[in-house]
């Protein structure tokens, strides 16, 4: 962990909400510690059919064969990527708060005309109606200010454009991943009895009600569609430790808990692998 990830982790394991700019500065420090961290995760988890996550969104939003999209908080560019090689005519755009994960996302697309910025969600620096589709791949569960970011998306989308964004979900039976999270989670407790676990963004983004209700509010009058999908690999001891030190909060503890936490992840794999499955909600919605 950094110093910059401090106060933000001081503030969580104590019991004490976090401010918004703690929020920010907190993944701002952690995606400069390791940038690119989501899609090294991400691609290595398949659908039943075989698709990434990327892969669903980017289908999503090429099938609506849209003259120009904006991925909002892009990281290392992976779903524009996806969009480039399904819609090559399209004018991209990405903006990302870390300048770690843009200068990936530059080089990946050089040559491309993508338009990249270093931009907030809740403030994009593109007029009113600029993109046919907006697209976001596990973000708007991490904006603390999700209503403005909303109200952004539906400012900059055309009319009759398409929004789709990917969320994770809480999965509807318990699985190795979720029973594992538990385990660390009650091991940190044990050091910091007030821990809260879930401290970053909104949790109405967890429950269909909730999306569609802050949808309303940003502006949005037509039905979102949810399609609700599990990926899963099966991970070996090493590649289930890089996935669980790669996510916000696990991955920003002192040597010693970090330490006590590796050894739980090594002992869940059983044969030399460990069943890794997320369970993700794509929610689309026209303007
Ligand atoms: C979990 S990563 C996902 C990155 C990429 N979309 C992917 O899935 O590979 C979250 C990304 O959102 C960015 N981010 C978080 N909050 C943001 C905000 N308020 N405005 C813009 N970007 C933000 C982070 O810097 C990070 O790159």
């Amino acid at each position: 962990m950094t110093v910059r990830e401090q106060s933000f982790m001081d503030a969580i394991l104590h019991g004490v909400t976090p401010t918004n700019e703690q929020c920010i500065a907190y993944l701002n420090a952690f995606h400069h510690r390791m940038p690119g961290i989501t899609s090294e995760v991400m691609l290595g988890l398949r659908t039943a059919e075989g698709r990434t996550s990327y892969e669903v969104v980017a289908d999503r939003i090429a099938a609506t064969e849209p003259a120009g999209v904006l991925d909002i908080g892009c990281g290392d560019g992976e779903l524009l990527v996806a969009l480039k090689w399904r819609s090559p005519r399209a004018a991209l755009a990405g903006i990302d708060l870390s300048a770690e994960e843009l200068a990936l996302a530059t080089t990946r697309l050089a040559g491309s005309g993508a338009d990249l910025r270093i931009a907030s969600a809740a403030a994009l620096p593109f007029p009113d109606e600029a993109f046919a589709a907006v697209a976001a791949h596990l973000v708007f569960m991490l904006i603390p200010q999700v209503e403005s970011a909303l109200r952004e998306v539906y400012r900059v989308l055309a009319p009759g454009g398409t929004f789709a964004f990917l969320l994770p979900r809480p999965p509807k039976h318990s699985t190795h991943l979720s029973d594992l999270l538990g385990k660390l989670t009650r091991k940190i407790a044990i050091r910091y009895p007030e821990f809260t676990p879930f401290s970053i963004g909104n949790r109405a983004l967890f429950e269909r009600f909730g999306i569609a209700d802050l949808l309303v509010s940003a502006g949005f009058t037509a039905l979102p569609s949810f399609d609700d999908f599990e990926v899963s690999a099966a991970f070996d001891a090493e590649s289930l430790w890089r996935a669980i030190s790669g996510r916000y909060v696990l991955g920003s503890l002192d040597e010693e808990l970090t330490s006590e936490l590796r050894n739980i992840v090594f002992s869940a794999v059983a044969n030399g692998e460990f069943e890794y499955r997320e369970s993700l909600r794509l929610v689309a919605i026209l303007r």
